[in-house]
């Protein structure tokens, strides 16, 4: 089995992307030789007929990787959805055993993987084949990125109480300021967390504003991206659990 860290969420759009970008960074820095995978994505746009996936070209920028963006990320689909769904809509049976053995090869040639999920840890690849059962055969350890809001906590703990349930092995949760002005729920979830999860807490990122230079630059494709989760996040403890 490969090292690494198989990353989900709460939910969509809480910033795993960014946070593997992070890691990927961060790790490359450090001296490792990064293997990223979005095993699939969903609402990929279309380019000269060319489906492009945005957060597999993040994942592979940010680990500097040269693999190719098929391996990356084997299932590019169209349709905004779950990718049971989507791969359903555009005829294509996605294959677990397949994605299993990229991720092992790819392991073997990397120090680490880090392989993003879509959405969160239930979410289908198969009408009988959740993330969770890829993150289990992947034999990666979790970690559930908490998107920083109102209703964080519910979903955090639902998160990692059913991670423990299905025995997988979460090794920590970063909380992700996905807002940019604090409310009373952003001030105090860190806190609340802290105090109803034995999990632990492996990094907090703030809220990162777009660069100016290239214009707009969106934070998962910043240049100081790994300086940031150096700061930010427990990687001396990630690097030890490995
Ligand atoms: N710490 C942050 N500061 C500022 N913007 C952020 C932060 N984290 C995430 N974002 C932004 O929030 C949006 C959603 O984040 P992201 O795409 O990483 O979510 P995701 O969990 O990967 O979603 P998906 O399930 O679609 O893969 C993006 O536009 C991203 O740039
Ligand atoms: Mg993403």
């Amino acid at each position: 089995m490969s090292r690494g860290f198989f990353i989900t969420g709460t939910d969509t759009g809480v910033g795993k992307t960014l946070v593997a970008c992070g890691l990927a960074a961060a790790f490359k820095d450090a001296g490792f030789k990064v293997g990223v995978m979005k095993p699939a994505e969903s609402g990929c746009r279309n380019e000269k007929g060319r489906l492009v996936p945005q957060d597999a070209a993040f994942l592979k920028a940010a680990a500097g990787s040269d693999e190719s963006i098929e391996r990356i990320c084997p299932y590019r689909l169209g349709v905004p959805v779950a990718p049971s769904v989507a791969a359903a809509h555009a005829s294509i049976r996605i294959r677990p055993d397949f994605l299993v053995r990229l991720c092992r090869d790819m392991g073997a040639a990397h120090d680490l993987m880090l392989v993003e999920g879509a959405g969160g840890l239930l979410v289908p690849l198969l009408s009988n084949y959740t993330y969770a059962d890829l993150a289990r055969e992947l034999g990666l350890m979790v970690l559930v990125v908490v998107g920083n809001r109102l209703g964080a906590v519910n979903h955090a703990l639902l998160t990692l109480e059913h991670a423990a349930c299905l025995n997988l092995k979460v090794s920590g949760y970063f909380l992700n300021d996905i807002e940019s002005e604090s409310t009373p729920a952003t001030a105090t979830n860190a806190q609340t967390l802290e105090e109803m999860t034995r999990v632990p807490c492996v990094g907090k990122i703030p809220f990162l504003r777009p660069q100016r230079r290239p214009a707009d630059a969106p934070p998962e494709a910043r240049a100081d991206l790994g300086s940031l989760f150096e700061r930010h996040a427990q990687l001396d403890y990630l690097k030890q659990i490995m």
